[in-house]
């Protein structure tokens, strides 16, 4: 993805939901995204399917798929990419079961609807294997989605979105609304199938736990931008993105008891975004630059993509941390600034036991 920007046109004006959003995916990668409420996400995910609907707009950027522009290709030749090429599981989507069709026809017709020539044996013998595939009995088939668990919609959901082998998996906060058990089966279900298949997946959820389990790399959006991209093992040892480092620092740790920290401050409306870095005015190391300059995202270490004006080469580092923005927050949910990276500016190694860094 390539400076994905897909506004919303309301009579209120323009909402930015995603602006300007690059990331590459690798073949059996699992890419997971998080953000707050409102970041963009699931209009990534609509926007990757090509399913934005008025009075949303993909404004610009490109979408490659193995060569393929997913934004310019025809409507036919998109139609028949969904499924057979990137699928989508989307939000809500055991919702959108139809509940008086049983699950059989409902399976059918997606592989029949995406160009899938089945005899009525074929398609059967299908539905029973792509239901194995996820777990579930052959019986179900002649369910309806209301005689259903949760979980079972939604693995039902899976077997759909797997049905013509995509290359591409979309999965739009799969497990939320359902119990931690039945979260557990849904995501080993998903990594199963994905690892079947050969295929790469976006997660897009708020579970970091559930992110820290699953995903290879994380991608955290703020505001209709990403603010981070790491591998996932560095992102939980050490953030770089000061919305990140808070983040972190905000879940909650079985070791240690405590008042659980939250981010200071509110996500900034979409319709009318602050200038600058979108994360500045909640930023305790928020610079005058910040009101006024983008951050571009950049690579600051290997595989390491941060969008921040801290981590800018010519960035002279802040000498007095005491004097950023008059942050709120907490003292000690995060380090300052240190100068162990190669740009000086690596973010801390730590992110407890800084008290005071931060104070106004
Ligand atoms: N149809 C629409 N019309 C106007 N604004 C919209 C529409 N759909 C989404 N938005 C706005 O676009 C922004 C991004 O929405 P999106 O659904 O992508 O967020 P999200 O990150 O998936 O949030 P959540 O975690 O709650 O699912 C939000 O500010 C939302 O209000
Ligand atoms: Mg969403």
């Amino acid at each position: 993805m390539e400076d994905l920007r897909v506004w919303y046109h309301t009579p209120q004006g323009p909402v930015k939901a995603v602006d300007g959003v690059s990331f590459g995916l690798l073949k059996d990668e699992r890419l997971g995204l998080v953000g707050e409420s409102g970041s963009g996400k699931s209009t990534i995910a609509l926007a990757l399917m090509r399913l934005i609907r008025p009075p949303g707009k993909i404004e610009g950027g490109a979408i490659d798929l193995d060569g393929v522009n997913l934004l310019t290709v025809g409507d036919e030749a998109m139609r028949r990419l969904r499924l057979a090429a990137i699928a989508l599981v989307a939000q809500g989507a055991m919702n959108s079961l139809n509940p008086v069709v049983r699950v059989r026809e409902q399976i059918v017709d997606a592989m029949r609807d995406h160009g899938e020539k089945l005899s009525k044996q074929a398609a059967n013998a299908r539905v029973a294997s792509l239901l194995d595939q996820v777990g579930l009995k052959p019986e179900v088939a002649d369910r309806f989605p209301h005689e259903l668990s949760g979980g079972m919609k939604q693995r039902v959901c899976i077997a759909i979105a797997i049905c013509l082998r995509p290359k591409v998996i979309l999965a739009d906060e799969p497990t939320s609304a359902l119990d931690v058990v039945v979260q557990r089966q849904v995501m080993d279900t998903l990594g199963r199938v994905q690892e079947q298949l050969g295929a790469s997946v976006v997660l897009v959820g708020h579970d970091m736990g559930l992110m820290a389990q699953f995903a290879d790399r994380l991608g955290v959006m703020y505001a209709g931008r990403l603010a981070e991209v790491s591998p996932v093992r560095e992102i939980f040892a050490d953030p770089l993105h000061p919305y990140t480092k808070l983040l972190i620092a905000s879940l909650p740790s079985i070791e240690e008891k405590g008042r659980l920290n939250g981010i200071p401050g509110l996500p900034p409306s979409l319709l009318n975004p602050p200038g600058g870095c979108a994360f500045h005015p909640r930023c305790p190391f928020a610079m005058p630059r910040c009101a006024v300059e983008d951050p571009r995202l950049q690579e600051v270490r290997p595989n390491r993509w941060v969008a921040c004006h801290l981590f800018d080469p010519d960035q002279p580092r802040p000498t007095d941390l005491t004097q950023v923005n008059g942050s709120t927050h907490a003292p000690g949910l995060i380090g300052a600034p240190d100068s162990d990276g190669p740009t000086g500016l690596a973010g801390p190694t730590g992110t407890t036991g800084t008290t005071g860094t931060t104070e106004a």
